[in-house]
C-alpha cells in the first residue's frame, strides 16, 4: 500500500493530523493498535482552549463541540477556606470549553470515515523503516497478517508509550524528564453539577478538581499517593476525601451521586527533542507529556498536528520544506510555556510530603498573590486558555 502521510496513532493528533491533511487534499492513513470502540470510550481530558475550539471549528469537526460543550468564562481556586474566581473571559476575553477527549475522538473518526479516509484499527508490530530516507515505510500486521505501507513521511502520533520516539536516531536527542511523587485519583459521577464552573482546590490533605463532563454526569480528582490502586477506596472514603478538600465555611457543599468510574493516573512532565529526524516527524503525547493540573496535554497534540499539517502543506503545495524545517522550533515554543504553566499549577496546588513548615507557608502565600493580584491572575488566565 501507498500513502502520502503513514500515521502512527489515533489519538486526537493523529486524527485531526489525518483530517486537515485531508482538507488539504493530501493522503494519509491511520494506525491504530486498539479497536474503535476503546478509543472512542477511554476517559481522558476535558478542556479544550479557545485556540484548539477554533481549530475544531474551522476545519469542520466543531458542530457537536458548539452544541454539546459548555463554554466556561472563569474557573475558581479554593484554599483556606475560601473560594476565589478567575475571571478568564474578563481577564483575557477569551474561554474554554469542556467537552470530553472522546468526544472530540468520535467527532474526529466519523469525518475520517464520511470522507473515506482511512484508519486501521487492531494493528499489531508497528515497526517503522527507512525514517532518514525519503522512502520510509511502516510494517505492521492487520487481521493476522503482515502489511507495509510505503509513505513521503511517518507522523508518531503514538503517545507516551507508543514506538515513535524510540525510532528516533539517539545522536543528539535530549529528554528532559520530572516525574512527580502523587497522582491524580478520577472519578465519573451520576450528579447535578455542583457549581456552575470548575473549581482547583488546595487543601493540607492535597489537591482536588471538581469539573464536569454533562448535565447529568461529573467529573473530580484529588491527589492521591501514585501507587494506589482504585479498588482500595470505597466511595465513602472518596466522598470524605472530596468534601474535606473542597468545602470551605461558605455553607457551599459538593453533591454527591453514584460513582461509575474509578482510575489513577500517575504525572510527569517530559520533552524530548528534536521532535522530528528526516521523514520521522513525533506530535502530542509521544514528544511531550504534561501533568493534568492545567489542561494542557490534548491542546499541545491539537496545536503541534496543527503546525505539521502547515508544513506538510507548504512541503506539497510549493515544493518548499522551510515549515517542515521549522517544525521543532515552531512547536517547542508552544511546549515549554505550557510545561512551565503546568509545572507550575501542579507545584502551586499539591501538597508535597517533604515539603518544610516554611514551604507550605509560601505556597499559601503565592496562592494569595495571584487571586490579589490583577497581573498575576491575567498571567494565570492568559496561559489556562492559551492565549498566544
Ligand atoms: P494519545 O491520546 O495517547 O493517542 C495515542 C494513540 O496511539 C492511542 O490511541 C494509542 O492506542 C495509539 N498507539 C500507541 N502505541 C501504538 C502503536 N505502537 N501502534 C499503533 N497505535 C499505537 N489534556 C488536555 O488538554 N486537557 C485536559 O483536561 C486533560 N486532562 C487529562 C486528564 C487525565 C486524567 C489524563 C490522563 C490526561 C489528560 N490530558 C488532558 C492529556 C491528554 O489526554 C493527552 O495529552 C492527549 O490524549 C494526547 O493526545 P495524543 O494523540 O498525542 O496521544
Ligand atoms: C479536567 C482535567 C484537567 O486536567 C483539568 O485541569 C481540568 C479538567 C477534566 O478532565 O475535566
Amino acid at each position: 500500500m501507498r500513502t502520502q502521510v503513514a500515521i502512527v496513532g489515533a489519538g486526537p493528533a493523529g486524527l485531526l493530523l489525518s483530517h486537515l491533511l485531508h482538507l488539504q487534499g493530501i493522503e494519509s492513513v491511520v494506525l491504530e493498535s486498539r479497536s474503535k470502540e476503546e478509543i472512542e470510550s477511554t476517559i481522558r481530558a476535558g478542556v479544550l482552549e479557545q485556540g484548539t475550539m477554533d481549530i475544531l471549528a474551522n476545519s469542520g469537526v466543531g458542530e457537536r463541540m458548539k452544541k454539546e460543550g459548555a463554554l466556561h468564562h472563569g474557573f475558581e481556586l479554593a484554599f483556606n477556606g475560601a473560594r476565589h474566581r478567575i475571571d478568564l473571559h474578563e481577564l483575557t476575553g477569551k474561554a474554554i470549553t469542556v467537552y470530553a477527549q472522546h468526544e472530540v475522538i468520535k467527532d474526529l473518526v466519523a469525518a475520517r470515515e464520511a470522507a473515506g479516509g482511512q484508519i486501521l484499527f487492531g494493528v499489531r508490530n508497528v515497526a517503522l523503516h527507512d525514517t532518514q530516507t525519503d522512502t520510509p515505510s511502516v510494517t505492521f500486521e492487520h487481521h493476522g497478517e503482515g502489511a507495509r505501507i510505503d509513505a513521503d513521511f511517518i507522523a508518531g502520533c503514538d503517545g507516551f508509550h507508543g514506538v515513535a520516539r524510540p525510532a528516533m536516531p539517539q545522536e543528539g536527542r535530549n529528554d528532559y524528564d520530572r516525574v512527580y511523587p502523587f497522582g491524580w485519583f478520577g472519578i465519573l459521577v451520576e450528579a447535578p453539577p455542583s457549581a456552575p464552573e470548575l473549581i482547583y482546590a488546595r487543601h493540607e490533605r492535597g489537591f482536588a478538581l471538581v469539573s464536569t463532563r454533562s448535565p447529568t454526569v461529573q467529573r473530580m480528582y484529588f491527589q492521591c499517593d501514585p501507587k494506589d490502586k482504585a479498588e482500595n477506596w470505597s466511595d465513602d472514603r472518596i466522598w470524605a476525601e472530596m468534601h474535606a478538600r473542597t468545602e470551605g465555611s461558605d455553607g457551599w457543599r459538593l453533591t454527591e451521586g453514584k460513582i461509575f468510574q474509578k482510575n489513577v493516573v500517575g504525572m510527569r512532565s517530559f520533552v524530548s527533542t528534536p521532535m522530528q529526524a528526516g521523514r520521522l516527524f513525533l506530535a502530542g503525547d509521544a514528544a511531550h507529556i504534561v501533568p493534568p493540573t492545567g489542561a494542557k496535554g490534548m491542546n499541545l497534540a491539537v496545536s503541534d498536528v496543527n503546525f505539521l499539517a502547515q508544513g506538510i502543506e507548504q512541503f506539497y503545495k510549493q515544493g518548499a520544506s522551510e515549515r517542515l524545517e521549522r517544525y521543532t522550533e515552531d512547536a517547542l515554543k508552544r511546549v515549554w510555556r505550557a510545561e512551565y504553566f503546568s509545572w507550575w499549577m501542579t507545584s502551586m496546588l499539591h501538597t508535597f510530603a517533604d515539603a518544610s513548615p516554611f514551604q507550605r507557608e509560601v505556597q499559601r502565600a503565592e496562592l494569595e498573590n495571584v487571586v490579589a493580584s490583577r497581573a498575576l491572575a491575567t498571567a494565570l488566565a492568559e496561559n489556562y486558555v492559551g492565549a498566544f
